[in-house]
């Protein structure tokens, strides 16, 4: 069972190893997420920036904001902003995704990628990330989904029950995504796409209805 005790624990062992373990393997996750959230002009909410390894993918007229419940992970997060002089990033804080310090239609779209199944509580979250984003923005998302059926289904759900020490749920199931989607009239899914390496990753755009 994954809470924000355990995810802050989980994130601050990851912090100093973080970069070396997912920085390549999760690339193409982020260009992707960074690719469709681009708004150049505009302002774009990176939820669970973590290190920061898709800050500088975005084209530099987009105004970033990173936030993270991971303190470690938002102070490499902050190094790299320095280190490449990301003067588009705005500001990195320590926020909860299902709690976020911002006005409701704030940003032009929300980021948020391998972050969906590490957050306790999802459909809370994604309640945040719709109201924060204006309405006809975008909400992006790149997650592991469960294969459901089959071998590998077996092997995430037996992956599962180490869901608090690994810091992320193996097991994350397309419904809580599509069942949040169904019940919210104010937002639509525009594209689900199935992502390198081997399809294991989806990106999935979503739009908040204009008013
Ligand atoms: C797998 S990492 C992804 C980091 C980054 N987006 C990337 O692509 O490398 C997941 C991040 O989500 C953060 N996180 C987990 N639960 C959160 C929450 N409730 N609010 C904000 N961030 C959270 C973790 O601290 C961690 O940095």
């Amino acid at each position: 069972m994954l809470d924000n005790k355990h995810v802050k624990k989980s994130y601050a062992r990851w912090a100093p190893v973080y970069d070396l373990v997912f920085a390549l393997v999760l690339r193409p996750g982020r260009k992707a997420a960074a690719a469709a959230g681009e708004r150049p002009g505009g302002r774009v909410l990176d939820v669970g920036v973590g290190t920061g390894l898709e800050l500088p993918m975005f084209d530099r007229r987009t105004k970033l904001v990173g936030i993270d419940l991971s303190e470690p992970m938002l102070r490499r997060a902050q190094r790299r902003v320095g280190a490449k002089a990301l003067r588009n990033v705005e500001g990195l804080a320590a926020m909860d995704a299902t709690r976020l310090a911002f006005p409701d239609g704030h940003f032009d779209a929300v980021v948020a990628p391998y972050v969906l199944t590490v957050v306790p509580e999802p459909e809370a979250s994604l309640n945040e990330l719709a109201r924060v984003v204006k309405p006809g923005g975008e909400i992006i998302l790149v997650n592991h989904v469960g294969a459901g059926t089959g071998p590998m289904a077996w092997l995430e759900s037996w992956l599962s029950t180490c869901s608090a020490e690994l810091g992320w749920r193996p097991e994350f199931p397309w419904s809580i995504l599509g069942d949040w989607i169904d019940a919210n009239p104010h937002v639509r899914l525009l594209e689900r796409r199935r992502l390198a390496p081997f399809g294991l990753f989806t990106l999935a755009r979503i739009e908040r209805l204009p008013t």
